[in-house]
């Protein structure tokens, strides 16, 4: 079995309100906060890139754990906001981090959903030998996104969350991850542009489809709600529990409304469910490891508590995690 060695998280300074977008574009702090629940969220730096987020998460999570660098033996980054096309973002944050020459490898493309996904692959990894993986899921989607798309831009902020996962004894025993995916809907939620279907070129370039995100919100909104609430049932159905038993459900931090009704489906009371959204706003991948981290900073985990994780993204994926403090 699979453990977490350590936690950590990294947003960056710069915070941007409601008011601020309103200076900027046709919104107002009310549309947002009525349809999404969220009331700021935090830009990166305009020398930052997704490495340095990723750096500093990680570093925290190394900390925590008690180990180096030296003691990495793989690296996860789950990203859609990656350093550079190629190479991938694992291969930048293993040199930064100094770490040996163990593998380092992005999954990349599947949304929000990318690091509980993620967590299945490392525990898969460290079946045949015991092994330190540091898995980090990161997101500075302020960089790739358009600033004129009011649909769109008010939604996001940027941030990184990271756990060193090793063999049994860690801080929470990680007990199961189930995941899925529909790949029938991957057009509820893509952006099209610059892959080899539609590349990138000087059309997109001067109609700016190349930062357009294509989403059907209210197909993305009912799918979300079910998949997420159904993958907890699953995940906690697989270790003998039920939702009344676990201590708290980590949900991705999309909207408070998908929240909401996930927490409504599951019959979840509020304090066992985590919400930090209105504070950062859709971190995509970096949402559940980042609020696992400040659930644990600011004590709404402690020990001995059972702790569901549930996200889903474009694809459509969904993933769901039991962990035992
Ligand atoms: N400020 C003011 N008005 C806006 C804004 C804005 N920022 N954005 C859109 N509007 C306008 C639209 O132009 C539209 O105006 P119209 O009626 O005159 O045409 C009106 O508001 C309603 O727009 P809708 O898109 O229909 O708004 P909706 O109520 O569906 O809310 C939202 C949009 C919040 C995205 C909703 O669909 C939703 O919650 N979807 C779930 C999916 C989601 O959160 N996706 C984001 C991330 S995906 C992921 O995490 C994997």
């Amino acid at each position: 079995m699979a453990s977490i060695l350590g936690f950590g998280g990294y947003v960056p300074s710069r915070v941007m309100t409601n008011d601020d977008w309103a200076e900027l574009i046709d919104t107002s702090d009310e549309w947002i906060t009525t349809r999404t629940g969220i009331k700021r969220r935090h830009f990166a730096a305009d020398d930052e890139a997704t490495v340095d987020l990723a750096a500093k998460a990680a570093e925290v999570a190394m900390r925590d754990a008690g180990i180096t660098a030296a003691d990495i033996d793989e690296i996860i980054v789950a990203t859609d906001t990656p350093e550079a096309y190629t190479p991938d973002t694992a291969s930048f944050l293993q040199h930064r981090l100094g770490c040996r020459e163990v593998p380092a490898y992005d999954l990349g493309g599947s949304g929000c959903a990318g690091f509980v996904q993620a967590l299945d692959v490392a525990r898969a990894r460290m079946v045949l030998e015991p092994k330190r993986v540091l898995l980090v899921g990161v997101e500075l989607i302020s960089r790739l996104m358009s600033w004129e798309d009011r649909s769109f831009c008010v939604l996001f902020g940027d941030a990184a969350g990271a756990v060193v996962l090793g063999p049994e004894g860690g801080r929470a025993e990680l007990l199961h991850v189930v995941a899925g995916t529909d790949g029938s809907k991957t057009d509820i939620l893509t952006l099209k542009t610059g892959g080899t279907r539609h590349p990138f070129n000087a059309d997109s370039l001067a109609s700016g489809a190349y930062h357009h995100l294509d989403m059907d919100g209210r197909r993305v909104f009912r799918e979300a709600v079910h998949r997420m609430s159904a993958a907890v049932e699953d995940v906690l159905g697989h270790v003998g529990k039920k939702v009344e038993d676990a201590d708290l459900v980590i949900p991705h931090q999309a909207n408070k409304r998908i929240i909401d009704a996930v927490q409504q489906k599951l019959g979840a009371s509020d304090d066992g469910v985590y919400v930090n959204v209105h504070n950062y706003g859709n971190t995509g991948s970096a949402t559940v490891p980042f609020a696992l981290w400040e659930a644990l900073e600011t004590g709404r985990i402690n020990e001995g508590d059972l702790v569901a994780l549930t996200a889903f993204g474009a694809g459509f994926h969904w993933a769901a995690a039991a962990l035992q403090f």
